[in-house]
């Protein structure tokens, strides 16, 4: 079949793979091909069980692959053939040398961008999808531009929006897709080739077209924006376990305010997720880096917060359960860092787990989707042997004896578990520690539990 135009994707990650999975559902008439370096990932995208958990992803998947929609390993092949080229490698928080553990790592993006000179013979347009530091298409385009091919290529910057758990939902109805380009005329044209390609199921209306640099930077910031939402209500959940105010009344008081609005308001154990904490550290180290001292420390907060959000979480387990947990059973129910995910990156149950292990609590771990990279992110701390982990998929069974429950995730079948079977099955006194405030705290009371939510007043009978 002859396809109107070749799409790549390089990198076939939690961004890359669900994004050109929509185009292609939505596109026939492109040829949408993801390459990963990653071998074990692609063959997994052509299978039928995908590297990624995600509500609806394999029906998308489905709909395009093998007809317009293609998942390789052969990225040289893939560059020289495409027209439009989106770059979604990863771009983690440098761990080493200069902006360790504030940087972005660029080493992958830059990779590729080389990579992609080296192997192209044609004009194409290159699409930042990864999240970068703000003025990266400068640095991209100086690299693509010094071929002696006599090749062009344009940047756009078209920053992806989705939440992990709900990413179908999202690409499929976005609130915005943004496409940002030189204000060249060679650049508007691609930008305007870019809105072509998201209009064949998006409105018009919502996509918004800007100049390069504010899409990058509006990409850190809408990261930074709903990061400091929940890092202000949790440092309010604090003030009202004090004050016995409750801080999903108070949540909701302030969120009917159209100005301030609902979203993003629920108290937690702090953010997860692998941009969150990345993102603003970027932010605030670019911030630095044009002496903006007070911006960056204004931003740098956002992750203090959440740091203190979750040791607060610990310090309450230990204050209640006698100064100790060594060698008491713990059931953590859910280590994703937000339900409908299998994703535990930056997730707030790693560092509780962490916290309470060097406690030498035993720690019985449950989760429907993320026991297998919950083993890899506790497998340093297992093999330091302080502290012991049991990873089981039926939360019952992970509750059994234990002395108190720490929900950590917000699963939906967490809510009607049968709590009274698992106060029967649990030492006495129970304590149940509700991190995401999702159960009904007055009922377990009455079963006999020591209820400790967020930002509420604690149900203790004692
Ligand atoms: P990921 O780690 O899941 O995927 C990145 C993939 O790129 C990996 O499979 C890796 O093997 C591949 N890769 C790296 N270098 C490569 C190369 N040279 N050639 C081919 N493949 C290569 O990352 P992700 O979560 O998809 O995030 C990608 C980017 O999107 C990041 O910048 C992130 O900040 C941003 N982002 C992520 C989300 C999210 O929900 N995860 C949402 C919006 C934006
Ligand atoms: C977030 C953004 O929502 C996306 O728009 C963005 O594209 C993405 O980061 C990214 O750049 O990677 P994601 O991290 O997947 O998406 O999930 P969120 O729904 O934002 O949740 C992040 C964390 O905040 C989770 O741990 C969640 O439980 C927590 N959260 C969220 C709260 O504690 N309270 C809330 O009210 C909302």
């Amino acid at each position: 079949m002859k396809f109107e135009k070749k799409i790549l994707c390089i990198g076939a990650g939690y961004v890359g793979g669900p994004t050109m999975a929509m185009i292609a559902a939505n596109c026939p008439q492109y040829k949408v091909t993801v390459v990963d370096i990653n071998k074990q990932r692609i063959d997994a995208w052509k299978s039928q069980n995908l590297p990624i958990y995600e509500p609806g992803l394999l029906e998308t998947v489905k709909t395009g692959r093998g007809r317009n929609l293609f998942f390789s390993t052969e990225v040289t092949k893939g560059i020289k053939e495409a027209d439009i080229i989106f770059v979604a490698v990863h771009t983690p928080t440098k761990a080493f040398g200069h902006g360790a553990g504030m940087a972005a790592d660029l080493q992958h993006w830059e990779r590729t961008a080389h990579e992609i000179v080296k192997h192209s013979n044609s004009n194409k347009i290159i699409i930042e999808k990864s999240t970068l530091p703000v003025r990266t298409a400068e640095a991209m385009e100086r690299i693509l531009q010094a071929n002696d091919k006599n090749i062009h290529f344009d940047v756009i910057s078209n920053p992806e929006f989705l939440a992990e758990g709900t990413a179908i939902a999202d690409l499929k109805n976005p609130d915005r897709v943004l496409i940002g380009s030189r204000e060249t005329k060679e650049g508007i044209k691609a930008r305007k080739t870019i809105v072509d390609v998201y209009a064949n199921w998006i409105s018009r209306k919502r996509i918004i077209e800007s100049n390069v640099w504010s899409a990058e930077l509006s990409k850190l910031i809408a990261n930074a924006f709903l990061a400091q939402r929940i890092s202000s209500i949790n440092s309010i959940s604090a003030l009202c376990e004090k004050t016995e105010a409750d801080v999903g009344e108070v949540a909701y008081a302030i969120g009917t305010d159209s100005r301030i609005g609902s979203k993003f308001l629920k108290s937690s154990v702090g953010f997860g997720g692998s941009c969150f904490k990345k993102d603003i550290l970027n932010l605030v180290y670019i911030c630095h880096g044009y002496g903006l001292t007070e911006t960056a420390e204004y931003w740098e907060s956002v992750v203090k917060i959440n740091e203190w959000q979750q040791d607060r979480f610990v310090k309450t387990m230990l204050q209640n359960m006698f100064n100790t947990v060594a060698d008491k059973k713990i059931a953590i129910l859910g280590f994703a860092f937000k339900a409908d995910t299998g994703d535990t990156r930056e997730s707030p149950a790693i560092s509780v787990c962490k916290e309470l292990l060097e406690e030498h609590a035993r720690l019985n771990i449950s989760d429907p989707e993320a026991i297998p990279n919950a083993k890899m992110e506790l497998a340093e701390a297992i093999k330091q042997g302080t502290g012991k982990v049991e990873f089981h998929k039926d939360p019952y069974e992970a509750c059994k004896g234990v002395c108190a429950i720490a929900v950590l995730t917000e699963w939906e079948e967490y809510k009607s578990l049968d709590f009274k079977k698992i106060f029967n099955n649990m030492k006495k006194p129970a304590f149940i520690f509700d991190g995401r405030n999702i159960l009904d705290h007055k009922k377990l009371f009455k079963l006999g539990f020591n209820v400790f939510p967020i930002g509420k007043s604690a149900l203790k009978h004692y």
